[in-house]
């Protein structure tokens, strides 16, 4: 039977050098890589004993009502009301109700997809989850377009879209959402209350404007169950990041999940430097102590299982 051995020893090719990017080399080479069915199977029965994706993708129209006060996730003590807007916008079944895919790509937002050419390939798996709304159009040799699911943490809101200070960045964030065309766009609302005005704003702009995406707002219970099961895997993240949640959630409806722009690190595996994310002129600072993420904490669990086949990564070139 196949164990998963997610925050174990390294693997031989794994050389404690002082450089970052020397120490994450990814081994199998991309041509060497084999899906350990197995393994993945025996990963999502184990994910689904801490949540279920089907469930926890979203909170549906049944179980809340306008008015419902709701405690956001990390500040306890802050409550927010649930709007007539949020109601009217939370979906009535799961989106991803009996949904099953052969192989599920999840974008990641480094600055290593640059030069990558992986557009093509990602674009060709049935499923394409993307974060944080980041643009495609103007990357799409590297990025691809498709997408399927795309996240969208409130934050975003203030870092891509100017807080919509005017009608230019309404229409920007407008033109964006047009852009996803029914696909599922997913706001983490009750996470943390310096979201609150953010959300209402995007919720209200989708209403106004008819925008056709399938909106979902994930359980008040996935956060904790994501931490859950990595900790009792002997990952110690402090906040799972939208990276690693779609993929704890893609084990559940994803057959092989392959993973693009994941790359935590100032050097690629070249010693080029790597922007942090591909779009934007964010700083690696972001992911210093202050930041609630323990990215290469999670790199490691992630490469430790591409190494076992349970996920593949992508860190360079496509093919
Ligand atoms: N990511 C990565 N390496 C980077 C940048 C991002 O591995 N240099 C992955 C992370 O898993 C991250 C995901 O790509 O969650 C999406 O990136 P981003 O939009 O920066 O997500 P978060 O850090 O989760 O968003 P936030 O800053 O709003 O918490």
């Amino acid at each position: 039977r196949a164990e998963v051995v997610i925050n174990g020893s390294s693997s031989p090719a794994v050389v404690d050098r002082s450089n970052e990017s020397i120490k994450h080399n990814i081994q199998p080479a991309s041509s060497k890589w084999r899906h350990n069915q197995t393994l993945s199977l025996r990963i999502r029965k184990q994910i689904l004993k801490f949540l279920d994706a089907e469930k926890d993708i979203s909170v549906l129209k049944g179980t809340l009502k306008p008015g419902d006060i709701i405690h956001y996730i990390f500040d306890r003590d802050s409550t927010m009301n649930v709007s007539q807007n949020l109601y009217e916008l939370l979906p009535r079944t799961s989106p991803l109700k009996n949904k099953h895919f052969g192989t599920c790509a999840i974008v990641g937002n480094s600055g290593v997809l640059l030069n990558s050419g992986c557009g093509q390939e990602i674009d060709a798996h049935s499923f394409v989850i993307r974060c944080n709304l980041a643009p495609v159009q103007e990357y799409a040799r590297d990025v691809g377009l498709k997408t399927d699911l795309v996240t969208m943490n409130p934050s975003v809101i203030q870092r891509a879209f100017e807080d919509l200070v005017n009608a230019t960045w309404r229409e920007k964030l407008l033109q964006r959402l047009h852009s996803l065309n029914g696909s599922i766009l997913w706001i983490p609302a009750f996470m943390a209350r310096g979201g609150k005005e953010r959300v209402e704003w995007v919720n209200e702009l989708i209403l106004k404007h008819h925008v056709n995406v399938r909106t979902a707002y994930p359980s008040l219970r996935l956060l904790h169950a994501v931490r859950g099961y990595w900790l009792t895997n002997k990952v110690h993240i402090k906040r799972p990041t939208t990276g690693l949640l779609m993929y704890t959630l893609a084990t559940r409806f994803c057959n092989q999940i392959y993973l693009y722009g994941f790359w935590p690190f100032p050097l690629d595996q070249n010693q080029n430097p790597v922007k942090y994310h591909y779009y934007d002129s964010l700083k690696y600072g972001y992911t210093s102590q202050a930041s609630p993420h323990t990215m290469p904490l999670e790199f490691k669990a992630l490469k430790s299982l591409h190494e076992q086949g349970a996920l593949k990564l992508t860190v360079g070139q496509c093919d």
